[in-house]
């Protein structure tokens, strides 16, 4: 019998995320969900990573009332989020009620699959949010940052999804969220995995260095069972390989792939004019979709690279972009070679600029750094080098648990804060997350009620 392969398509989340900055509004996707439904995906990513922040932030649109529509219209496909382990949806820790009750009420509204990440691949930090999902009879998929170091070693990350299958995985996901896994590593990880457990494993890549095609193939030759790809408009470049393409190749190779080309086939059309109004509008910048191969170069994720040139052109200090670019993978080390990957990706450059400019490395040290410092961020891959611990701690001794119960709990005092201003358990999530955004959306939403009232008198 034939290898299936299984596909996640992404062109909601991450091929919105990572080419138009997630701008998408429900609007403009609502006419082709029904066909995404019935074309066949192992699931749709459609929810969490930046899609909660952008809903209130720009599209004047609630995050929930987006999944439950999405929800009524693609009844028969699994809808797939990310979520950032204790961070939930944030750059910060959150305490413990607050990501159990928004598990809980994400699965509620609609998400079937929740993919569960932590950016130094503490498994205490996925704890929670693992358990709070599957007793929310969701499908919690257990997540692998992946980078490189040489504390990265594949044994290690063995004994990682082995941790995450105690915990109550039931898929597992590679996430290589800078595109930079190259085919044999690809092969390679996943048959150390395949051999040590049996759950199912999902790789997520991105087309950035131009490496995603060969990685999923030689990945699928190992025996990965679903890997994520975007409808072509929305592929390549810093999003996914194309979805027809990976469907085609794997067909004519032997494998089985039950997706339905005459839903692709709609889907690319319809998305086509969507991507062109996006780049008309300069939202989408043809930069994005091309190959770039720097990140194979220097190590450094290609969105940290132009992080890197703004800040230093701010600064008056273009000229120092080399000696920054070497500080950059000396100051990974120091910190223990966290996966560059948002937040660390930020701290590790904007440190590295300062060591350079000041002369003196860690003579200023911005306060994520000293918190990272003190264990706030998680367990390290490696041990933060001592010397350099001790100079930006000075006396203070670092944490040895886990911070997040160091948090008192938040859901209760926010409830009763709100009030009247709340009308759901959602909105409390949602004022937790993004305070100001969402007391802005309340408003909003509370004069559009008393306008739509007004106007359902005069009628009357
Ligand atoms: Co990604």
């Amino acid at each position: 019998m034939a290898q299936k392969v299984q596909f996640v398509e992404t062109v909601l989340r991450d091929a919105n995320q990572s080419l138009i900055a997630t701008r998408l509004p429900y609007a403009k996707f609502e006419p082709m969900l029904e066909t995404i439904d019935k074309a066949g995906f192992y699931a749709v990513e459609c929810w969490g990573g930046a899609t909660f922040d952008v809903c209130l932030r720009y599209l004047h649109e609630d995050p929930w009332e987006r999944l439950r529509k999405i929800r009524a219209k693609v009844p028969n496909t699994k809808l797939q989020m990310l979520l950032r382990g204790q961070n939930v949806l944030g750059y910060s820790h959150y305490p413990d009620d607050f990501v159990r009750l928004f598990v809980q009420k994400a699965v509620e509204n609609g998400i079937d699959v929740i993919r569960i990440f932590d950016a130094l691949n503490d498994v205490n930090n996925l704890k929670v949010a693992m358990e709070a999902t599957v007793n929310a009879g969701a499908i919690a998929s257990g997540t692998i940052s992946y980078t490189t170091s040489p504390v990265h070693t594949h044994k290690k990350y063995v004994e990682m999804v082995k941790e995450l299958k105690e915990m109550g995985a039931s898929t597992i996901c590679i996430k290589d969220m800078a595109g930079i896994m190259g085919p044999k590593e690809a092969y390679d990880l996943v048959s150390a995995i395949k051999d040590a457990v049996d759950l199912p494993i999902d790789l997520h890549t991105h087309s950035t260095t131009g490496l995603a095609f060969m990685t999923y193939l030689k990945a699928v030759e190992a025996g990965v069972d679903i890997i994520d790809t975007a409808i072509s408009p929305f592929s390549g470049g810093t999003s996914q390989p194309a979805t027809e393409t990976m469907a085609y190749a794997l067909r004519q190779l032997g494998y089985q792939v039950d997706i339905d080309d005459n839903c692709t086939k709609k889907m690319a059309d319809y998305f086509k004019g969507v991507r062109d109004e996006f780049l008309k509008d300069g939202t989408m910048m043809p930069k994005s979709m091309a190959t770039d191969t720097q990140c194979l170069t220097y190590q450094v994720p290609g969105g940290m690279l132009s992080n890197l040139l703004s800040q230093l052109k701010q600064m008056n200090a273009l000229d120092k972009f080399d000696e920054a670019l070497i500080e950059t993978p000396k100051v990974r080390k120091d910190m223990g070679y966290p996966p560059l990957v948002t937040p660390t990706s930020q701290m590790v450059g904007v440190q590295a600029v300062r060591n350079v400019l000041d002369g003196q490395r860690y003579k200023t040290v911005s306060k994520e750094i000293k918190a990272y410092c003190r264990g706030e961020y998680g367990r390290t891959p490696a041990p933060i080098d001592p010397e350099i611990q001790k100079l930006i701690l000075g006396d203070e001794k670092p944490l040895t648990g886990r911070y997040a119960d160091t948090l008192a709990p938040i859901v209760e005092p926010t409830r009763e804060k709100l009030g009247d201003l709340a009308k759901s358990d959602e909105d409390v999530l949602s004022y937790i997350a993004f305070p100001n955004l969402a007391e802005k959306f309340f408003d909003e939403r509370r004069a559009k009620e008393e306008n739509m009232a007004v106007y359902t008198i005069t009628e009357a």
